[in-house]
């Protein structure tokens, strides 16, 4: 069952531990509203046309916790940062069966994009209304059906398949027809090796819960691609969750 956000920890403080622009060691205090400019100036994309992760993963690299979804993983400061890096984005790519597992709600005004291939969404919990304003599910032609069965409303943009698989390249050409050029991907592990193995993500934001998770959840995605990336940005809040934001040269 769901966490609600009001019952996950609160972390009072957040600390800046390194940072490659040279920010001197600081704490931000999470109580005031005014922190929330701070954190976007720390995770401000460099770039107008930017790509990148976000994530938590547990301390043995599992994506989910006790209750099956990432809320039993996460804290309301994690939530924050999320929060903060979405309202920066024009566009949220996740594959379906996050969108099946999570606890996704609107996004609004940052659109939510779905990558599927069965256009089977059955799960979510988007109503219409909200479907109709802000998810795009990206789907072979002839799962559209599916898709206006599983979750109405929403826009479709049927891609052709190559393989079983919606070409990445095809899914980010089709945010920037739509003029979503900040794209922040959610996960899961399977969309994200993807987009990892073909060298699309300029950045990985990566939180790090100080718990070990059951061993059969989803694991933080793998790549055969070894890129190396590069820390911008460590902070550490006072519930000791670790915070890394990692950049390549791309
Ligand atoms: N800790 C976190 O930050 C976090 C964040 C997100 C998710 N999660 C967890 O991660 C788990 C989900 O990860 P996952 O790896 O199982 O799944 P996923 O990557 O979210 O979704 C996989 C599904 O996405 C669709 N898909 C992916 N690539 C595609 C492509 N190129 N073309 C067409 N369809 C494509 C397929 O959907 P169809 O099956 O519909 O064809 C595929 O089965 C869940 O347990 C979720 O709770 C954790």
């Amino acid at each position: 069952m769901a966490i609600a956000i009001d019952a996950m920890p609160d972390p009072e403080r957040l600390r800046v531990l390194a940072s490659r622009s040279g920010t001197a060691p600081q704490e931000l205090d999470l109580r005031d509203p005014a922190v929330d400019e701070r954190i976007r100036e720390l995770y401000s994309p460099p770039r107008p046309h930017w790509v990148r992760m976000n994530m938590i993963g547990s301390l043995n690299g599992r994506v989910t916790g006790s209750d099956g979804t990432s809320d039993s993983l996460s804290n309301r400061a994690d939530r924050r940062i999320l929060s903060v890096i979405r309202r920066m984005s024009d566009a949220i790519v996740v594959g379906a069966e996050t969108v099946r597992n999570e606890r996704h709600l609107s996004t609004k005004p940052t659109w939510l994009c779905v990558v599927t291939a069965s256009g089977n969404l059955t799960g979510h919990r988007i109503s219409e209304a909200d479907a109709a304003e802000s998810v795009l599910v990206c789907c072979p032609p002839d799962a559209r059906g599916e898709v206006e069965r599983t979750m109405p409303g929403a826009q479709i943009q049927a891609l052709e398949p190559q393989g079983g698989r919606i070409a990445l390249e095809e899914v980010i050409a089709a945010l920037r027809e739509r003029d979503l050029h900040q794209i922040v991907v959610e996960g899961g592990n399977r969309l994200i090796s993807q987009f990892l193995d073909e060298g699309r993500l300029n950045e990985i934001c990566l939180t790090q819960a100080p718990v070990f998770a059951p061993n059969e959840a989803t694991s933080l995605p793998g790549s055969v691609a070894g890129t190396k990336f590069e820390r911008e940005l460590l902070l550490e809040d006072s519930a000791e969750f670790i915070y890394q934001r990692l950049v390549t040269t791309l």
